[in-house]
């Protein structure tokens, strides 16, 4: 693939697939319940779909729109749509930030290949619930272990990346997509008919405002963004490869929901079985690992092979939802290197395997062994995931509103949104309008909320 000659997405489904694939990941089913969990639940959730709806979809449809008119990276497509200009540096921002997120994604992404293992070997059996928080936290600070499941995600994620597009890319997300949106139904059933799961649906459904923060609004934020994979040039890089008739606004709506829906089925899942067995929700990080195998063991405990065989099916899924997303990760920062740097794609994609997995190590140890060490009171892991997802995606995503309501000329913006004109002109003002004013003012409002200065 040359900087001429760039792939494309073969079909449409696979465009939707593709990006939905990178978008359906750990944020959905990891980092969207502690979020949750630790903000109070149902009016976080109201929160963070006012924030989808009103910024994440509008947003997609523009970055979609720049990354298929410039058919370059995500830096490359400002210097294209505006050469000569500081916005490149919103391109850049976003490959920085790519490269953060896949050093400490990819170590919740290795967790999930040692529960693989866990879970065939049947470790899970006649464990109860203080077993579980004692096995994940004893694993997490080891010092070797999760940094290797993390370095085996990483060669894998770099093996389908040298692969290229549409072999790589496309064809993993086909498969596993389906496959795990039906597991997630089965055991969100499962979840919910658990003895006192009552209160965990409750938390779900029930709002209770009186909660809401400056904090709760930006974790709202950043998490739909952090979800939706947008404010980094994650989704323009994937619509640099897009076709001409790739319908953008259809696409994003897609991508949008599948989205929603997998995050909520996390939640009907985590919640209700966290609260049968006395989880509390605000666990943080570990709120999936230590809740899901209680889901497994009370649920199926006495059909134990059906517990050893769908909590194997789950870890797998899981892990494949990560890795349909850290190959979007990966992507954003290789696809720079190869088409900004002239450097081969297969080194391009070296190089970035190899940065992140010494982030991916830091990142893991200071977990461990280097927990002391923190920074502004965070360590290393927990800094990156809110430097990234609360500061530099909602900040990418208020630039890229920006560029495209205001500076992009919108002969430019029509004829990528309007799908050969035949978008009606009012749902294109809509979007138009929250483009250019809801969603900046909004997420502007957040910022200057959360720093305080509006109190
Ligand atoms: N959206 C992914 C998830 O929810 O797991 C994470 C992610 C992928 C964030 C790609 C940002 C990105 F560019």
């Amino acid at each position: 693939m040359t900087k001429n000659n760039r792939a494309n997405f073969g079909s449409k489904l696979g465009v939707i697939l593709a990006s939905a694939g990178s978008a359906v990941g750990l944020g959905n089913i990891w980092r969207f319940p502690f979020e949750t969990g630790n903000h109070g639940g149902a009016a976080f959730i109201l929160i963070y779909l006012g924030c989808v709806l009103f910024f994440g979809i509008p947003i997609m449809v523009a970055e979609f729109s720049i990354g298929r008119h410039s058919r370059a990276n995500t830096a490359g497509a400002y210097q294209k749509l505006a050469p000569g200009t500081h916005w490149r540096w919103v391109g850049r921002m976003g490959v920085l930030a790519g490269f953060l997120i896949l050093g400490y994604y990819s170590v919740v992404a290795g967790w999930t290949l040692e529960y693989i293992v866990q879970a065939g070997m049947n470790a899970f059996a006649g464990q109860s619930a203080n077993d579980f928080i004692a096995s994940f936290n004893g694993f997490i600070a080891h010092p070797w272990r999760p940094a290797l499941w993390m370095a085996v995600f990483m060669l894998m994620t770099h093996f389908i990346i040298v692969k290229g597009v549409e072999k790589g890319i496309e064809k993993s997300a086909k498969i596993m997509m389906p496959m795990l949106f039906l597991l997630l139904i089965v055991l969100a059933v499962c979840s919910v008919s658990l003895p006192g799961a009552g209160a965990g649906i409750e938390f779900l459904l029930k709002p209770d405002f009186s909660k809401v923060n400056g904090n709760v609004l930006l974790g709202a934020m950043g998490q739909a963004f952090f979800s939706l994979s947008l404010g980094m040039g994650c989704l323009c890089t994937y619509a640099s490869y897009f076709r001409n008739d790739t319908n953008l606004p259809k696409t994003a709506l897609n991508v949008g929901w599948i989205d929603t829906m997998v995050a909520i089925l996390a939640g009907f899942i985590i919640f209700p079985a966290a609260f049968s067995v006395g989880i509390q929700p605000d666990a943080g990080p570990s709120l999936l690992f230590i809740t899901l195998p209680n889901v497994f063991q009370q649920a199926f405990g006495n059909l134990p092979w059906l517990a050893v065989i769908l909590s194997i099916m789950f870890y797998v899924l899981l892990a494949l939802a990560a890795l349909t997303s850290t190959i979007s990760l990966h992507e954003v920062v290789t696809a720079y290197l190869h088409e900004e740097f002239n450097l081969t794609r297969g080194r391009a994609a070296k190089l970035v395997t190899v940065g992140c997995t010494i982030l991916g190590v830091l990142c893991s140890l200071s977990l461990g062994i280097g927990k002391e060490l923190t920074i502004f009171g965070l360590t290393l892991f927990d800094l990156f995931d809110f430097l990234t997802a609360k500061i530099m995606l909602p900040l990418g995503g208020f630039f890229i509103a920006i560029f495209t309501g205001w500076y992009l000329d919108k002969r430019i913006v029509w004829e990528e949104v309007s799908n050969n004109g035949t978008l009606p002109k009012v749902v294109y003002r809509i979007w138009l309008f929250l483009l250019k004013y809801i969603a900046p003012i909004g997420i502007g409002f957040i910022f200057i909320n959360e720093l305080g200065l509006l109190k």
